[in-house]
């Protein structure tokens, strides 16, 4: 094993430090103000999000998950209902589906987007589909413009997992604004990340924000009225103020993980193995990835892993077992399809440490381990 520094997948260290002071003084007041839930940075945040993303509403929640269940619940998704989503991507998004009762029908992915391939969607629709799922999977946007027209023509809902796309957009329209609804984590590690757990939903259908709101916080509008059953999903007012004060920063942020991605792909571009699109195909419409994970495929990951691991480097793989071969999930399904393109990235994906701060220097150091590895 080497001495030489950690190289890890994330630092959430730097980009705290840059922000300390802020973000102190922002978490001291919540503290000498004791409104720890549903204060006043919660309200404000939801409308500075509603205000970057270009939507009607936000409704903050507890995580990204129970974003992606709100959602499948104020669309009425339930019982009998069938929910079309990708294979690859972190089982929450399928949890969802089953928490409301639906079936999860997966459909393969684009080997090079790692997004639904949305020529096979339309195959997958019978009467019972309610909803597409699509995930913006390790920040790149979808191919939303074919799912829109599709959604359209079958009247489904599109309920964007936008999870780990954070500030990406499709022809200046960003994700969580494109579909009915966008369901947004921020989870520590993700884009915009907060100190702990919190989710925020995302429409231009102040009716189902509505519902959504009222579902967040256990089916009231006024206090003690409940008008239906509903959970305790609420972001506290901590995380808000501290997600406040990161969101001003979201672009330059993402401008960092890009900066990364980019000189990944330039010093690893002789190799023979797939690096992950630095833009979406232009058939997408105009599409730039927030690089949540730099992705790329080979044959030999394994060793490759080993070797980054020798020297102190992390690496992860993004997802080793694809939902449809998930234990849990297969229970939940009518047929266990076989996907081939989902199946081989599982076994050929590899995730690089990738942060807005990362450092040149430990860019290099990774590109040499790789370069070694794979020449
Ligand atoms: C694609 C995707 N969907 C949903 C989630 C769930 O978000 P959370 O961890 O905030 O519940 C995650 C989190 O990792 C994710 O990556």
């Amino acid at each position: 094993m080497s001495s030489a520094n950690p190289i890890p997948m994330v630092d959430l260290r730097e980009q705290y430090l840059s922000l300390k002071s802020d973000i102190d003084t922002a978490v001291a007041d919540v503290l000498s103000n004791t409104q720890f839930i549903m204060g006043p940075n919660v309200r404000t945040l939801e409308t500075e999000i509603a205000d970057y993303l270009g939507v009607s509403d936000a409704v903050s929640c507890g995580n990204g998950t129970d974003a992606l269940h709100l959602a499948l619940l104020g669309l009425g998704v339930g019982p009998g209902d069938e929910v079309i989503t990708t294979p690859f991507t972190f089982i929450a998004t399928a949890e969802a589906i089953a928490y409301v009762g639906a079936t999860p029908v997966f459909v393969d992915v684009d080997p090079t987007t790692y997004n639904l391939d949305t020529d096979l969607v339309e195959a997958a629709i019978n009467e019972n589909t309610r909803a597409i799922i699509p995930v913006h999977l390790f920040g790149l946007p979808c191919n939303m413009h074919a799912l829109q027209s599709i959604a359209g023509k079958h009247k489904l809902f599109l309920v964007e997992d936008c999870a780990q796309s954070f500030g990406s957009a499709v022809d200046g329209v960003k994700t969580g604004a494109i579909g009915d609804v966008g369901c947004h984590s921020f989870f520590p590690s993700k884009n915009l990340g907060c100190y702990g757990d919190g989710g925020m939903l995302t429409t231009n259908n102040a009716e189902l924000a509505q519902t959504m709101r009222v579902l967040r916080t256990h089916g009231s509008t006024k206090q003690y009225h409940h008008t239906m059953i509903g959970y305790n999903s609420r972001l506290d007012e901590l995380q808000a103020a501290i997600l406040r004060q990161k969101l001003p920063h979201i672009d330059r942020f993402n401008q960092g993980r890009l900066r990364v991605a980019t000189a990944y792909c330039d010093q690893l571009k002789d190799l023979n193995i797939q690096l992950p699109l630095l833009s979406a195909p232009d058939s997408h419409g105009q599409a730039t990835p927030v690089f949540h994970q730099f992705t790329l495929l080979c044959d030999k990951r394994d060793e490759l892993k080993q070797a980054l691991k020798d020297e102190n480097i992390a690496s992860a793989v993004y997802y080793p077992i694809p939902l449809h071969q998930q234990k849990a999930i297969i229970e939940k399904m009518q047929q266990q399809p076989t996907l081939p393109q989902t199946e081989k990235l599982a076994e050929r994906c590899l995730s690089l440490p990738i942060y807005p701060e990362m450092p040149d220097e430990s860019i290099e150091r990774v590109c040499t381990i790789v370069n070694q590895v794979l020449q």
